[in-house]
């Protein structure tokens, strides 16, 4: 995770920002802290990246890169930011991982935003990603050369839904979450094919980040506290769900999936 000392909506690079929304500086803490505390009640490590004067999206970890394995060794594929206001997050990124030895290679040639985009199936064989409002079609290639996987391109049809992890996640090897109205007719079936199960989240819960929960191990689901109806479901399904307030980090268009870069246990 990230500090969010320096959170705030100081541009406008997505339809939920509007910049001339002004933060509630205790809010912000209360409920980064609230989410990190889940993290470490359900057994994860957090490591805490120092915040960034200027680099007010910083919190949003999940867009600085993808960690993978290749021929047993750790490595780390940072993004290229679509949007110069969030390219120096990358720099800082790097900086800090060159000090832990994971082999850190060059961004790829398109545009390409990192874990947000980039979701590696739990087989650890298939990689979806994202693309179309930030991430480049182009990169999905580029991302199967790198990292050796079979990488499934999803398209995303709006801005509003401008990371693949604002309209689904998966959940355990057979289950997942998703907004199914964010998503290419063609790549949903896909999607459906590769599932047992889709959750599906309403329309009206899809505009409240239902689709940013994040399930660290199959059992657990963190997610936004306002997403009853999803929360439900995800009981329904035998889910223990964590539901932690995000409103402040929801006007800049994230939640609960993009404020943690999971990194592998070997760094
Ligand atoms: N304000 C940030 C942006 O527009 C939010 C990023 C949220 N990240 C995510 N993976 N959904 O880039």
């Amino acid at each position: 995770m990230a500090d969010p000392a320096h959170f705030a909506i100081e541009y406008e690079i997505n339809p939920h920002m509007d910049s001339s929304y002004v933060v509630d500086r205790a809010r912000v803490r209360d409920q980064w802290e609230s989410l990190q505390q889940v993290f470490e009640a359900l057994g994860l490590d957090v490591y805490v990246l120092d915040p960034v004067e200027g680099l007010p999206d910083m919190v949003f970890t999940a867009n600085h890169g993808l960690f993978f394995e290749r021929e047993g060794e750790s490595q780390f594929l940072p993004a290229r930011m679509k949007y110069e206001q969030r390219a120096g997050e990358i720099d800082a990124v790097v900086a800090e991982l060159s000090r832990t030895g994971v082999h850190v290679l060059d961004p790829p040639e398109s545009v390409f935003e990192g874990s947000g985009d980039a979701m590696t199936h739990p087989d650890d064989e298939t990689l979806w990603v994202g693309y179309g409002p930030r991430t480049e079609r182009a990169a999905v290639d580029e991302i199967a050369r790198i990292t050796g996987r079979e990488t499934i391109g999803v398209e995303l049809l709006t801005d509003d839904f401008y990371h693949l992890d604002t309209c689904f996640e998966h959940l355990t090897d057979d289950v997942a979450l998703a907004y199914p109205g964010a998503i290419a007719d063609a790549d949903c079936r896909k999607l459906e094919q590769a599932y047992d199960d889709i959750i599906e989240i309403s329309h009206e819960e899809s505009g409240r980040m239902a689709g940013n929960a994040y399930c660290p191990d199959g059992e657990n689901v963190i997610i936004d506290e306002e997403a009853v109806e999803t929360i439900r479901k995800l009981e329904e399904f035998g889910f223990t769900v964590h539901p932690v307030d995000t409103s402040e980090f929801r006007k800049s268009g994230g939640s609960v999936y993009c404020m943690k870069l999971q990194v592998p246990p070997s760094i």
